[in-house]
This record gives structure tokens, C-alpha cells and sequence, in this order.
């Protein structure tokens, strides 16, 4: 099966997590991604966290699948000359250095483009140019801060709070794909490339469009009715924490199952979509609630919401996640279970997908990894192992037309 993106090659100048989860998604669907790293080192991730001495660490291996590896110092003069040659023959180079490392290192947009006019020069940044803070280097949870999650995730008495999934890092990268597979198809119209820059405060912005829905309609009514601190709390003049509450207009929070004193995750997310009152009173057993004026519409449930949770809670006392979400699903109310990552890694349906898959790799035996979470009816994305450090070097020298000898003359220089 041929894959979309072959023949398209790109120069993966990224490391850590934004960068590489872009580069690593443009391989699964058929680029040529050759990844760029320091000669002796690597990327950081590859010694960061690790599990097994002197492996590749996982932290590497699940954003760095598909790819080919070139060691280059591209502060040398030779190292210079490779990367040059490797640029006029690229369609895209993605990178994720800090501010101005790349200019600093002779490789300005207008010098790239020079190379190649057909060149997109994608890159990530904390704060997008031109910012107050574009001089600041950014990791995950400053961007999470800067970009309006922090201060709208936890509790209302606690403090503002991160959340686990990388809403500033592969989140930015998986923008920064959108922008890049956009450039490609510009390109196809003019024949030219073009600069393509996402910061990561406003990737995590654009995934908070809903709390500035929720400012906006604060500064008008002085209220949120779908947070918990509606009737009976104070609302100040931002955007409170709001728990669990489902963020849209249906109310919901994260409920207590049968064995939860002993297990951290034994709770359902529980929704009670406005249409599906009488379903869900029918699924509890409370069919009085269905007329009940104290009850039927969710202008009158809101009151007393946690009240009806906690009604919700006795009824699932005596059920694990599973059976409770068993019984509601027959009854269309929007509920899942509280999955652990162990759960995940072993659930027949993530792994009969390809969401949850396990690879091969040359130092580790295999590892899991997620897969590619866009299904396609044409493409079935194969995950194949991360390359190990410099593992293709001398292979994409030969192909950029550098002779035995001179390849060997480079590993001498410690260029490569
Ligand atoms: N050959 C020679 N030099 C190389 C090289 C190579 N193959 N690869 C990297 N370098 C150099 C860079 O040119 C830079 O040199 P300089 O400081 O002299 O200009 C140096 O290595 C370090 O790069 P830098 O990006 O500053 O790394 P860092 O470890 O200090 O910072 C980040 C890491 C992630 C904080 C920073 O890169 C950053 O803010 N990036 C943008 C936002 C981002 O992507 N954040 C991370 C999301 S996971």
C-alpha cells in the first residue's frame, strides 16, 4: 500500500516532545523524516528517564518511531556543508530549538530559503514572535500555565494545576503538522515554501476556547451555572476551577464505584445529557424524579445537582466501573469508566485498533507505544521501532552523493 506522504522529505531538527511528536506523525503516513541529532549525544530524551541502562530511553522511542538518524555537528564548517545539501533536496525542515539557535547557527529563514525556495521551515516556539516573553525557552507546563489551562484545572480550593496529557507539547506538535501538511498543498498552488510557526501558549489556547467562552459570559452575567459554585458559591471576576464539571451544558462529574477506599480509579464519568433525564432515572431505579418538578427540567436539577450524585454514588456502591457502565450504556447515558494507564496498555480493543501497539528496537527488545490515533480506510499507519543514534548516518550521506572516503573523512572531523 503506498503511504500519502512518500517521496516528501524532512529534516526532523527537533527534540524533546513538540517537535518530534510533529515529525513522528508526517513518518507513520509515508515521509521521509531523517532525524538530525548531536554526534555522541542525541536528542536529550534518549538518556532522559530511563528504564534500562544504556538503552534508548522510552521517553525517545515513543516520539521518534519511523524515523531514520544522522549525527551532524552543525556548528562545524563540514557539518554545515550536509545540512546545506540536505536542505536543497528537502521539502520541509522542522525544528524546535530555543529562540534564535538556529539563526545563530547561520540557518535564517531568508539563508534557508535561499537554498531551497521550495522549503517549508516549520518551528515551535513558547510564545509566538513578536511576544513580550519570545526570548523565554518553554517546557510543557510553563506553556500549560501561560496558556490558560493551569488556571482553570484543579479544584477551587486548591492551587492552579497542570494536567497530565501534553497539551503544550505533542498538542503544539500535532498543530504544527496541520500547519505544515497546509504549506505543502500552498506550495503546490505558488511552488514556493514558507515560513510556518505554531507557539505552544497558543496551541494550549486554542484548547481552552471554552474558558474564554466561560470569561466572557462571567463579565456579562456575573455567573456560570454549569460550575459547582453555582447557586450556592461566590464567583469572582475570572474563570473559577471548576472540579469535574463537564465544560459544555451538560453536567457531570466523576463518581464513586464499588471498591474505590482501595483502588485510585474505581469511578465513572457520569453526564446527564438534558434529553436523557427520563433514561437515567429509569437506569437508577428513581422513576418519581422523572415529573417531579424538583427534578424534570435542568434549570430545576441545578440546585441541588451534587444531591443527585451523590444519589448516583449509592446506586453504583455495589458496582465496579465496568458493571455500572454496562447497565447506563443500555440506556444511552454518556459514561466511561476511569481507566488507568495499565488498563489502557492491556485493552484488546486499543490493541485490535492500533491505538495501543508494540514494536521492535534494536537495544530493548520491544516496547509499547501509542499509535497512530487518525484512522484512514487507505492507510494503515505500521509503527516501526525509533532509529538508535546516528544508526543512518553513513546511508543518507551516500544518498546526499559523499563518497566512501569522504564519509569517512567526516567521522574523523567528528562532524557526523
Ligand atoms: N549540532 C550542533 N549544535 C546543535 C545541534 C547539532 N546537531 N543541535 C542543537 N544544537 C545546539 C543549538 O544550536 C543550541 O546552541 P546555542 O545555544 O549555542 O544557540 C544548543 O544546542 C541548545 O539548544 P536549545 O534549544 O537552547 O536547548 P536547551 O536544552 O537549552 O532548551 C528547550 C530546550 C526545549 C527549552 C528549548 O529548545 C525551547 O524552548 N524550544 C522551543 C519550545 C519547545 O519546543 N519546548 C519543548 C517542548 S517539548
Amino acid at each position: 500500500m503506498s503511504k500519502p506522504l512518500e517521496g516528501i522529505k524532512i529534516i526532523d531538527f527537533t527534540h524533546v516532545q513538540a517537535g518530534p511528536a510533529c515529525t513522528q506523525l508526517l513518518a507513520w503516513f509515508g515521509a521521509d523524516v531523517i532525524k538530525v541529532e548531536r554526534p555522541g549525544s542525541g536528542d536529550v530524551t534518549r538518556s532522559q528517564l530511563r528504564d534500562i541502562p544504556d538503552a534508548d530511553a522510552l521517553y525517545f522511542t515513543m516520539l521518534n518511531s519511523n524515523k531514520r538518524s544522522l549525527t551532524l555537528d552543525t556548528k562545524t564548517p563540514e557539518g554545515k556543508e550536509v545540512l546545506e545539501k540536505l536542505v536543497k533536496e528537502s521539502d520541509v525542515l522542522v525544528e524546535n530549538f530555543a529562540p534564535g539557535a538556529l539563526d545563530r547557527m547561520g540557518f535564517t529563514w531568508e539563508r534557508l530559503s535561499e537554498l531551497n525556495p521550495k522549503l517549508i521551515v516549520a518551528s515551535v516556539k513558547g510564545f509566538s514572535d513578536g511576544h513580550h516573553y519570545d526570548d523565554l525557552k518553554v517546557y510543557e507546563n510553563v506553556a500549560q500555565c501561560a496558556g490558560g489551562a493551569a488556571s482553570t484545572t484543579g479544584f477551587w480550593d486548591g492551587p492552579p494545576t497542570v494536567s497530565a496529557a501534553a497539551l503544550g507539547d505533542s498538542n503544539t506538535g500535532m498543530h504544527l503538522a496541520i500547519g505544515i501538511l497546509t504549506a505543502l498543498i500552498g506550495r503546490g498552488q505558488t511552488g514556493r515554501g514558507q515560513k510556518v510557526a505554531v507557539s505552544m501558549q497558543d496551541s494550549v489556547i486554542n484548547l481552552c476556547r471554552v474558558k474564554l467562552r466561560d470569561q466572557q459570559r462571567l463579565d456579562r452575567v456575573g455567573y456560570l451555572e454549569e460550575y459547582p459554585q453555582y447557586p450556592h458559591g461566590e464567583f469572582s471576576d475570572v474563570v473559577p476551577r471548576g472540579g469535574n464539571a463537564g465544560g459544555g451544558g451538560q453536567p457531570g462529574w466523576v463518581l464513586k464505584c464499588k471498591g474505590w477506599e482501595t483502588d485510585p480509579n474505581a469511578y465513572i464519568y457520569f453526564t446527564i445529557q438534558g434529553h436523557a433525564w427520563e433514561p437515567i432515572c429509569r437506569a437508577l431505579g428513581k422513576p418519581e424524579w422523572i415529573n417531579d418538578p424538583n427534578y424534570a427540567t435542568a434549570q430545576a436539577r441545578q440546585p441541588h445537582i451534587f444531591d443527585i450524585f451523590a444519589t448516583i454514588e449509592e446506586w453504583l456502591a455495589d458496582k465496579t466501573k465496568y458493571e455500572a457502565v454496562d447497565i447506563l450504556r443500555k440506556f444511552d447515558i454518556p459514561c466511561a469508566p476511569v481507566l488507568s494507564m495499565k488498563e489502557i496498555a492491556n485493552d484488546p480493543s486499543l490493541r485490535a485498533s492500533g491505538t495501543i501497539v508494540e514494536v521492535p528496537h534494536k537495544e530493548r527488545g520491544t516496547y509499547l507505544t501509542v499509535g497512530s490515533p487518525i484512522k484512514f480506510s487507505g492507510l494503515k499507519p505500521e509503527i516501526t521501532g525509533s532509529p538508535l543514534l546516528g544508526e543512518h548516518t553513513d546511508e543518507i550521506l551516500a544518498e546526499l552523493g559523499y563518497s566512501k572516503e569522504q564519509i569517512a573523512n567526516l567521522h574523523t572531523s567528528r562532524s557526523v
